[in-house]
C-alpha cells in the first residue's frame, strides 16, 4: 500500500482566526485526508510574543523566527493571518518566490498588494488564496471568480462589514444607542481592535476593492474607493427612512458601467423590499447582477473565529488537492482589463436630504428653487409642524450627478431660512 501522503503547513498568527483555524484542523483530520488524498500537518506557528500563554497547541510549535518558515523546505502552504500590511507583505512575497503556496485572509494586503502578489504566485506555479478576506464564510471570492466567469457582472453590492449592520440594526430594531451599539459589537469581537475601521467604511472598502477587481477583471485598490462610514447616522433618520418605506444599511457599492467603474462605501437607504434590506445582526451579504447569470445574493456570517477559519479552511483544502494532482497556480490574476476607476462626483444617486428652517411662507418654494436651479429634480417631501419657528424638512430626490447635488447644497446653506443641514444620504 502506498504511503500516506503529508502535506505541511505553517501558521502566521495564532489571534482568533489562527487558533480557530488549529482548532478546525484538528477536529478535521480524517475528513482532510478524505476530501484531498493527504493528511495536513501544522508544523510550525509563528507569533509576536512567544511569551502569551497559548490554549490549544503544542508549545513546541510556536516560534518568533519568520526564517524557520521560510528555510523549512517541508512546509508546502503558508497560512497568512497576522493582519496589516508589513511584515505581512514581506512574508509573503517571500514564500511565494521559494515555491510555498499561500492561504490568507489578509484585506489590507489584498486590496493595496494584491495585483503584485498575484502576479508572483503566477511567476512561481503557486495558489495564493483569499477566500476568507472577503465577508468570512461567505464564499463569494470563489464564486465570483470560478463559478461566475461566464457571465458578464454589471454590479457587486455588500453588506461586508458585520459591525456596522450590527450597530445599525440595533439603533433601528430596539432603539439602542450608536455608542452603546458599537460597545456591545466590540463586545461579541466582531469589531477591529480599532474600530475607526468599521465605522469609517475603510474595512468594507477594502472588501469592495477586492470584489470590484475580481468582479469587473480590473485592478480597483483601496485607495481609489470612496469612503464616507455610519458615525452620522441618527435615529431619527432612521425613523423617517422606514416611514417612506426604507432601512438604512451601510454598502459596499461597486458597478461597472459604460464610462468606467464606479466603487464606494456609505450609508444607503434600501428599500424594504431588496433583498439586502432584511440582511440583519452582523450577517453579511453580497448582491450580484450580471446580463447570462441575472441576480443572486450570497449571505452568511461575515467575521468571528470559527466562520473565519471556515473560510481559510476550504482555502487549504483546495490548495491541497492541487498540490496532489501537481496542478498549483491554475487560477491565478484574473485582471486582464483596465477600466477606468471615476470620479465620485461623476456618480449619480438619489439623496435624501434632512434640514431645519425657520417656519416662514416661502421656504420650502426656497429650497426647491435651489435644487431646481442646480438639475435636482424632488421625488418626495415631508414638513414636520415646526416647534419654536423652525420646521424639520425630509426631502428625496430623483437621481441626480452627485457634482449637482453638492453644488446645490452649497447654494442651500447660505439662504436665510436655512438653520441647519442635519442630514445628506444616498438612496440606492
Ligand atoms: P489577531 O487576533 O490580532 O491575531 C493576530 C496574530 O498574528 C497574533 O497571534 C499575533 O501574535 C500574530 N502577529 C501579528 N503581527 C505579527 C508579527 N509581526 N510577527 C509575528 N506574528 C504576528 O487577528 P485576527 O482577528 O485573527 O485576524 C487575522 C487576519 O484575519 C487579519 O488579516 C484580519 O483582517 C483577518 N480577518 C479576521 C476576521 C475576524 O473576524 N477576526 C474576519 C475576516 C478576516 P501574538 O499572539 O504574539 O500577538
Ligand atoms: N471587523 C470586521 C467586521 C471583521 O465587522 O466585519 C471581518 O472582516
Amino acid at each position: 500500500m502506498d504511503k500516506q501522503k503529508v502535506i505541511r503547513a505553517a501558521l502566521l498568527g495564532y489571534g482568533t482566526v489562527g487558533s480557530g483555524v488549529y482548532a478546525l484542523e484538528s477536529r478535521l483530520k480524517d475528513e482532510i485526508v478524505k476530501k484531498t488524498g493527504a493528511a495536513l500537518e501544522i508544523k510550525k506557528i509563528l507569533v509576536r510574543s512567544l511569551g502569551k500563554k497559548r490554549e490549544g497547541a503544542d508549545p513546541s510549535l510556536f516560534t518568533d523566527r519568520w526564517e524557520d518558515i521560510l528555510n523549512d523546505p517541508e512546509i508546502g502552504i503558508v497560512i497568512e493571518l497576522m493582519g496589516g500590511i508589513e511584515p505581512a507583505r514581506t512574508y509573503v512575497t517571500e514564500a511565494l518566490k521559494a515555491g510555498k503556496n499561500v492561504v490568507t485572509a489578509n484585506k489590507d494586503l489584498l486590496a493595496e498588494h494584491g495585483g503584485e502578489l498575484l502576479d508572483l504566485a503566477v511567476e512561481h506555479g503557486c495558489d495564493l488564496l483569499f477566500e476568507a478576506a472577503v465577508a468570512g464564510a461567505v464564499p463569494i471570492v470563489r464564486a465570483l471568480k470560478q463559478s461566475l466567469a461566464g457571465a458578464e457582472i454589471t454590479e457587486v453590492s455588500g453588506i461586508v462589514n458585520g459591525t456596522t449592520n450590527y450597530i445599525l440594526t440595533k439603533m433601528s430594531e430596539v432603539g439602542m444607542d450608536y455608542g452603546e451599539a458599537l460597545e456591545l459589537a466590540m463586545k461579541k469581537g466582531y469589531a477591529e481592535a480599532d474600530p475607526t475601521a468599521d465605522v469609517e467604511g475603510y474595512d468594507a472598502g477594502r472588501k469592495i476593492a477586492i470584489m470590484a477587481s475580481i468582479a469587473f477583471n480590473s485592478r480597483v485598490t483601496f485607495s481609489q474607493v470612496y469612503t464616507e462610514g455610519i458615525t452620522k447616522i441618527t435615529a431619527r433618520d432612521i425613523r423617517y427612512a422606514r416611514d417612506f418605506g426604507y432601512v438604512i444599511k451601510l454598502l459596499g457599492i461597486a458597478k461597472k458601467e459604460e464610462d468606467g467603474i464606479e466603487v464606494r462605501v456609505h450609508p444607503v437607504l434600501i428599500p424594504e423590499d431588496h433583498p439586502l434590506a432584511s440582511v440583519r445582526s452582523s450577517f453579511n451579504a453580497v448582491f450580484i447582477r450580471g446580463d447570462a447569470c441575472d441576480e443572486a445574493m450570497f449571505m452568511g456570517r461575515g467575521a468571528g473565529k470559527m466562520p473565519t477559519a471556515s473560510a481559510v479552511m476550504g482555502d487549504v483544502l483546495d490548495v491541497m488537492g492541487n498540490m496532489v494532482h501537481s496542478c498549483c497556480g491554475r487560477v491565478g490574476c484574473t485582471c486582464y482589463k483596465n477600466l477606468p476607476v471615476k470620479k465620485e462626483e461623476d456618480a449619480v444617486s438619489r439623496y435624501f436630504l434632512r434640514v431645519q428652517v425657520s417656519d416662514r411662507p416661502g421656504a420650502l418654494a426656497n429650497i426647491a428653487g435651489v435644487l431646481g436651479n442646480n438639475n435636482v429634480s424632488i421625488a418626495q417631501v415631508y414638513q414636520k409642524r415646526s416647534e419654536n419657528g423652525v420646521a424639520e424638512l425630509v426631502i428625496i430626490t430623483d437621481r441626480v450627478k452627485e457634482r449637482d447635488f453638492n453644488d446645490s447644497l452649497t447654494v442651500v446653506k447660505g439662504i436665510s431660512v436655512m438653520k441647519e443641514i442635519s442630514s445628506v444620504i444616498r438612496v440606492y
